[in-house]
């Protein structure tokens, strides 16, 4: 293509242009100017075809790409335009740096599970609805604003599922349906509706191990039938003689004689409760299918019971015995054995991890993640405890229960305290999320077996420590064990030192019918507890200084208190009364010293820790009084008291003190940005 060839079809375009009406209306009051630079522009152009030769002419709507082209290389339209080409692309890098720093110095965000305590309700107990006598959904619905007002963002319900109820619901019928006690599939779509319309998060009770002998599976397993011959466990064994000398953890033999199949069964609970057999591959699919179809209905995490009877060794040797020399005719409680083939045995991991990851899946969308905490005692064994964390390389459950603060009471002193809190928190694997429980339907209220004057200080403990709080329902406000008239708990049945009736009596609402828990006329299931005219929820939030109102202010100040949440924690002092310790966060001069006198009274001299201020400032004390600040050398408390004092330094502990101070969830503060960054 020649040069003279572009330059002539540039004039004749120009020349067409230049019709352009646009044009000619910009140029109206200078048509003589415009056509005179029209005769110019294309006799220029038919000659000379430079940039500059354009420069008479404005630009128009319509104009041949070419002449655009001639116009576009002009200084002052380049010139602007590389101004801004190179503006967009620096923004563009400064905005994809500043995100890598956000993300990169971003501290991880503490998950729903992390930032509120657990709540357990024992539905049986919590509101009956229906003036039956015994609690039920959608009491537990009406009942909602208490979590609301305590800032409980998450509550594990008890099992709900139908069940003949030899075990109060832990022994289940169908799992996809609920007892009618509890009401209906209805009730429970419009709790957990209401429970996420507020904010709150529902976690189910899911108890893998053992059915009812009423489920239908147990029913055709024990006549034989086809696939569900071996959902059970099932041994040639006599009447009289069972095939080995496992005990059930209710007492007596694992082991009981079917007449209808005429070999034994094993159960590790009551003889109504079959273990499910966990090496049929069959067993594993229905019980995932079960955990799907409420993930599908939108529960946000399980509770996963008694985990460590999953499985058994199938050899079926002797357990070895605790007395060797004991008369193995007489051994009949689960803590006469080694249970070396009966609990936590090897594939057990494996069926929880899978299951992690069946909850991951459901955990994808924004602020639903799936919860899984691990029902495990291992009395002195941690370790196996710990491993329910997970390895390196697989999660497991966000957290075990960690049940050792309900031995405290063994040993009520500042010493146990600290012994207890020190054992999870040196075991704990590093980097996971520490948590406490003081109380649950199976065990003693603490307010019993520690005495009720040490009830306030134990939930500042409870809601000081660093993780997760779990606190039985009841606690907030003080409820003790019942003695109740009526045994109605099987286990309590059998052995009535071990019933777990006086823990899971009402909830005193108020002091009204039935302390507000039911309309019942006709008694309730378990009697109400004697003290409700004063132990009760509507007395004790008109009272400022009520156990259930300093339970509310420890639980809102976790939440707004960012050296509560994810600070460090240091233990500083314990003798045999106080149990002292400090949470604190770098960056944050605000911190907090947590005095718990587990004694007597006495007077507590921490001055040499150096890095606590001369005076410290009462945020809250668990009795009242009228001095408001201390000198760190004379910190007296009385018997029972938990002080929450406030200081400002901008001295950290744990710089000087590494062995005695963790954290879970490291962040540093920015005091000038007011933000958390990655330290
Ligand atoms: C768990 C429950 C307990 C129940 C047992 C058998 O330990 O907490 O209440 O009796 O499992 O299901």
């Amino acid at each position: 293509m020649s040069s003279t060839k572009i330059t002539n079809i540039d004039a004749v375009e120009l020349q067409e242009g230049i019709q352009n009406a646009a044009f000619h209306e910009d140029d109206d009051d200078t048509s003589n100017a415009s056509s005179s630079r029209e005769q110019q522009a294309t006799s220029v152009s038919v000659t000379r075809p430079e940039e500059n030769e354009y420069t008479q002419i404005k630009p128009y709507a319509g104009m041949p790409k070419e002449v655009l082209m001639l116009y576009s290389r002009k200084a002052c339209y380049r010139v602007p335009r590389e101004i801004i080409f190179w503006l967009i692309i620096a923004c563009t890098l400064a905005l994809i740096a500043m995100t890598i720093t956000i993300v990169a110095l971003s501290p991880r965000c503490m998950s729903w599970w992390q930032l509120s305590p657990v709540y357990q309700v024992y539905p049986r107990s919590f509101k009956d609805s229906n003036a039956d006598g015994v609690g039920d959904l959608k009491g537990i619905k009406e009942k909602l604003s208490h979590f609301e007002y305590l800032n409980i963002k998450a509550v594990w319900i008890s099992p709900f599922y139908k069940s003949p109820m030899r075990d109060f619901g832990y022994d289940v019928e169908d799992f996809r349906q609920i007892d009618p006690i509890f009401g209906t599939m209805e009730d429970f779509d419009e709790l957990l509706a209401s429970m996420h319309d507020k904010g709150l998060k529902l976690i189910m009770d899911y108890i893998p191990n053992h059915t009812s002998d009423k489920h239908i599976w147990f029913q055709l397993s024990r006549n034989g039938t086809e696939p569900y011959k071996d959902y059970y466990i099932w041994v040639n064994c006599t009447r009289d003689k069972p095939p080995n000398n496992w005990v059930s953890v209710f007492g007596n033999s694992t082991w009981e004689y079917d007449e209808v199949r005429q070999q034994c069964y094993f159960h590790q609970f009551l003889k109504e409760q079959p273990d499910l057999n966990y090496r049929n591959p069959r067993v594993i699919e229905e019980m995932t299918d079960i955990i799907h179809f409420w993930l599908k209905k939108g529960v946000d995490g399980f509770r996963m019971d008694a985990v460590k009877h999953m499985l058994e060794a199938t050899h079926l040797r002797n357990e070895p015995q605790v007395d060797p020399d004991q008369d193995p005719s007489t051994v009949d409680t689960e803590f006469e054995l080694f249970h070396d083939y009966t609990y936590t045995q090897q594939g057990l991991h494996e069926i929880l991890t899978n299951w992690r990851i069946d909850l991951d899946a459901y955990s994808r969308e924004p602020g639903r993640y799936r919860f899984m905490v691990i029902e495990c005692y291992d009395y002195e064994e941690i370790d196996k405890t710990m491993r329910y964390y997970g390895t390196s390389y697989v999660t497991e459950s966000d957290f075990p229960f960690n049940f050792y603060l309900l031995y405290l009471p063994d040993d009520l002193s500042g010493n146990q305290a600290k012994s207890l809190v020190h054992l999870w928190m040196s075991n704990m694997p590093k980097g996971k999320w520490p948590n406490w429980v003081v109380g649950n339907h199976d065990k003693p209220r603490i307010g019993s077996s520690a005495g009720t004057e040490y009830i306030r200080a134990i939930n500042m403990l409870l809601l000081t420590l660093p993780g997760t709080p779990t606190t039985y329902y009841g606690e907030e406000i003080g409820m003790v064990n019942v003695n109740v008239s009526v045994i109605q708990d099987p286990f309590g049945q059998h052995d009535p030192s071990n019933s777990r009736d006086p823990q899971r009596t009402p909830m005193q609402w108020d002091d009204k019918l039935n302390a507000g828990f039911s309309d019942s006329e006709n008694g309730t299931w378990l009697d109400i507890a004697p003290d409700y005219s004063t132990v009760n929820v509507e007395l004790q939030q008109a009272d400022a200084h009520s156990t259930v109102s300093q339970y509310r202010a420890l639980s809102l100040l976790r939440g707004a208190e960012l050296a509560l949440s994810r600070g460090w924690f240091c233990f500083v002092w314990s003798d045999v009364n106080v149990f002292a310790y400090l949470r604190e966060l770098d960056g944050l001069n605000k911190a907090f010293l947590v005095v718990l006198n587990f004694g007597e009274d006495t007077t507590t001299d921490l001055s040499s820790v150096t890095e606590l201020p001369d005076t410290l400032t009462v945020h809250l004390s668990t009795v009242p009084i009228s001095q408001k600040t201390f000198t760190k050398s004379r910190i007296p408390t009385s018997r029972g008291q938990g002080m929450l004092l406030e200081y400002s330094t901008n001295q950290r502990f744990h710089l000087n003190h590494a062995s005695e101070c963790s954290v879970s969830e490291k962040a540093c503060y920015l005091p000038a940005l007011d933000i958390l960054y990655k330290c």
